[in-house]
């Protein structure tokens, strides 16, 4: 059963908080607190799962990357030696009316968003109007759609430069040429353009004033770069290798939206690779296949692709994002940069204190070049969780057609790997059988025992919560120690032995499956 993309997104939010995935955060307070949200029960299994695939892949499959747990707050120097309290800025607008708060470059993009909407009615209607319709011809012919074309190509270049030199007064010019309004007030009555900071921050408690500042991390890296030296000497590692953190980070977004996919709080997994200098363009190269092939283990290629860095950080000399075709479109899911050696640098001039590598095959000092490749948890999570969602007609127990909803995720990322079904709940040999399978399956794998409803009914709670196999315990069990086991997209059963349940689950579902 095809759904819309739209369709698809709205289903899968309430999805995820009817079945224990993703709650909105405080929500018994005026629907909770903007662009924060707490992971349920099957969420944290499935996020905890994201993490060990990742954590995994990087220090488990690669000899020479570590990894370290850093704390959140860090000396407030680092930021500045980071470059994030002078450059970590978004355009903010307001609109005077509503008080409602833009990022400007968004409200600009929007706007160009609706102009490529005319377009493509304007490419619809005439595919309808002629047959052998050449929708390239059109695109490069037709006055309308050209000069829409132009307009549109002319604001992304004043766009682009306008961020790059921070030029605030054109961007506000730009808003009130393309006539954005609010969505709000439906005004136009805008503020000043100005740069907004997005680090949070806090007071240290026995320290008054600014001396006292503290930030919470805006990305995880920076704990990775103070500790360089001390990781490479307690685990006397050479170069090339890496540090890997999974953790919080925190930023003020201004725009907020898309669900768990731009939040104030969110996890990122981070490595920094650190290699020689003048060897960083074949790392980069390196990583960036290695990531994307990570990624297809789990999310299929024809929703992953490239996206290179129009405009570079401050501290990258090359940069691609790793993008996933999310329900509202393509949309950066990870970055690999080429960060040079402007973090470990710029720590040595403000700390005072070398941050350098001897280099043995050299025989000479150096501050390493970094490679870095960073992806959003919380992102992982909302494009494995898309991709998985599926609604698809199945015929019900007395054959008519009936619909199912399921999460074909993969299994080793599944939050729950079996759920052991009694065939009838008032059936005490029954209910007593599956409760001595459960017991010896929980061992193994996160196991579910479920023995409410109708069996039909609890198949459907288990595909929609992405469990790739359901026992069922029937009376034939109890005459000769077999049982049913359902695979969740063939819906097949097939009988075997209780005693091979754990050998055939595990071989299914261990994280093996997703590292080989
Ligand atoms: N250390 C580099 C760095 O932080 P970034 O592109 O700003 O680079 C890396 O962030 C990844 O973190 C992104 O690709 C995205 O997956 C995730 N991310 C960034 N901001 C986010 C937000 N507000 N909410 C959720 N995930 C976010």
């Amino acid at each position: 059963m095809a759904i819309s993309q739209d369709d698809l997104f709205k289903k899968l939010v309430a999805h995820s908080k009817e079945y224990g995935f993703i709650f909105p955060s405080s929500e018994i307070y005026e629907n909770g607190l903007a662009a924060v949200y707490d992971y349920g029960p099957y969420g944290v299994e499935l996020k905890n799962n994201i993490k060990e695939y990742w954590w995994r892949a990087m220090t488990q499959m690669h000899e020479n990357i570590v990894g370290i747990d850093s704390a959140i707050f860090m000396h407030p120097t680092t930021w500045k030696a980071s470059g994030h309290v002078d450059a970590f800025n978004d355009p903010l607008v307001d609109n005077k009316d509503s008080k409602k708060r833009y990022r400007a470059d968004v409200l600009i993009e929007d706007a160009l968003s609706k102009i490529e909407d005319k377009i493509r009615k304007e490419v619809e209607k005439a595919a309808k109007r002629f047959e052998n319709f050449d929708e390239a011809m059109f695109r490069t012919t037709n006055t309308r759609v050209v000069e829409y074309q132009q307009k549109i190509d002319a604001y992304e270049t004043r766009l682009g430069n306008a961020m790059k030199s921070n030029d605030m007064a054109d961007l506000k010019a730009i808003i009130e040429e393309l006539e954005c309004t609010c969505e709000v007030s439906g005004s136009r009555n805008w503020t000043d353009v100005r740069q907004f900071n997005l680090m949070f921050n806090t007071q240290l408690g026995n320290v008054a004033g600014e001396e006292g500042k503290l930030y919470l991390r805006p990305e995880t890296a920076q704990g990775i770069f103070v500790n360089f030296l001390n990781v490479q000497k307690s685990t006397r590692q050479k170069i090339p290798f890496g540090i890997a953190q999974i953790g919080k980070a925190f930023r003020n977004e201004i725009v907020a939206r898309q669900f768990i996919f731009r939040m104030r709080e969110f996890e990122q997994m981070e490595m920094q690779f650190f290699v020689r200098p003048g060897t960083q363009v074949e790392w980069y190269n390196y990583w960036k296949e290695a990531r994307l092939k990570w990624h297809k283990m789990v999310n299929p290629q024809e929703k992953l692709r490239y996206k290179d860095h129009d405009n570079l950080a401050h501290y990258a000399d090359a940069a691609v994002d790793i993008q996933f075709e999310f329900p509202f479109g393509f949309k950066e899911l990870e970055g690999i940069h080429s960060r040079t050696d402007f973090d470990l640098n710029s720590h040595q001039k403000y700390s005072g204190k070398k941050l350098q590598y001897f280099d043995p095959e050299l025989n000479e000092s150096y501050v390493p070049y970094v490679v870095e490749t960073s992806v959003g948890c919380d992102r992982m999570f909302l494009a494995t969780l898309s991709n998985a969602f599926q609604e698809e007609a199945v015929p019900d127990a007395n054959g008519e057609e009936a619909s199912r909803t399921v999460l074909k995720l993969h299994p080793a990322l599944a939050p729950v790997k079996c759920a052991i079904l009694p065939l009838l709940k008032n059936k005490e040999e029954l209910t007593a059988k599956a409760t001595e399978v459960f017991n010896q399956l929980k061992i193994h794998v996160k196991c579910q025992y479920d023995e409410k409803d109708a069996i039909g009914r609890r198949y459907r709670r288990q595909d929609a919560i992405g469990t790739p196999y359901c026992v069922a315990i029937d009376f034939e069990t109890l005459e000769n120690d077999t049982v049913t086991i359902r695979d969740r997209d063939t819906m097949l059963q097939e009988r075997v032995k209780i005693a091979d349940l754990p050998g055939i689950i595990l071989a299914k579902t261990n994280m093996a499956q997703l590292l080989s």
